[in-house]
């Protein structure tokens, strides 16, 4: 029988998003802290990474994106909603998420105050993407909000870095990483 890192691995194969780009370690991480939450794929893009969540374990995946490039295929319990961040925003959500995912986010500055709204009724908010190499993902906006949330678990790499964050304030002493002083410093 594979092992789940056999089977991320193969899954890797097959999928060619941005996302992909985490590594073996990195993405073993994602799988474990998302295994039985609900998420919420804020920019799921063709919602690749909600399929592959799902089938490693999350309870359920609603997938934002303002394009409708739809999934090939809608898997299990993802369920999709055509709006963009501003739309979205403004819904009353009856529920806190229990994880936000933002990978490769935008930097529309314009959609920066709606996507803070929203991450902030997410208990926890799973970053992928990198500020390196002329790459911005978000805007100082969002990573002033982002570094005010306690920094779990800190995985930088060379295409992608992946940082996860509690519903805790930002402990005094807990250090900005790299990637958040990029974003901070980004000029638009
Ligand atoms: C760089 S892609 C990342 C896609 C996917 N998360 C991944 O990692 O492969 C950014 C996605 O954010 C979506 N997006 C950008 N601005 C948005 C907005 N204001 N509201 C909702 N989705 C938005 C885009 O349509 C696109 O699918």
């Amino acid at each position: 029988m594979n092992t789940e890192r056999e089977l991320i691995a193969e899954y890797l194969d097959r999928s060619n998003e941005y996302w992909t780009n985490l590594t073996e370690d990195q993405l073993e991480q994602v799988v474990h802290f998302c295994r039985g939450k609900l998420l919420l794929d804020l920019g799921a893009g063709f919602g690749t990474l909600a399929e592959f969540l799902l089938r490693f374990g999350a309870t359920r995946v609603l997938c934002v994106d303002k394009e409708n490039h739809h999934m090939k295929s809608t898997w299990g319990e993802m369920v999709w909603s055509h709006m963009n961040f501003a739309e979205f925003s403004t819904w009353p959500l009856d529920k806190t998420f229990e994880v936000g995912i933002i990978s490769w986010p935008t930097n529309n500055d314009m959609a920066m105050c709606p996507l803070v709204e929203i991450l902030r009724k997410c208990a926890s908010v799973v970053y992928i993407g990198t500020n390196k190499g002329g790459t911005q993902c978000g805007t100082p906006y969002l990573w002033e909000y982002l570094t005010s949330r306690e920094l779990i678990v800190d995985m930088p790499g060379n295409d992608s870095s992946l940082m996860i964050y509690s519903d805790k304030p930002r402990p005094c002493g807990q250090d900005r990483t790299e990637e958040e002083i990029e974003g901070m410093n980004m000029h638009l």
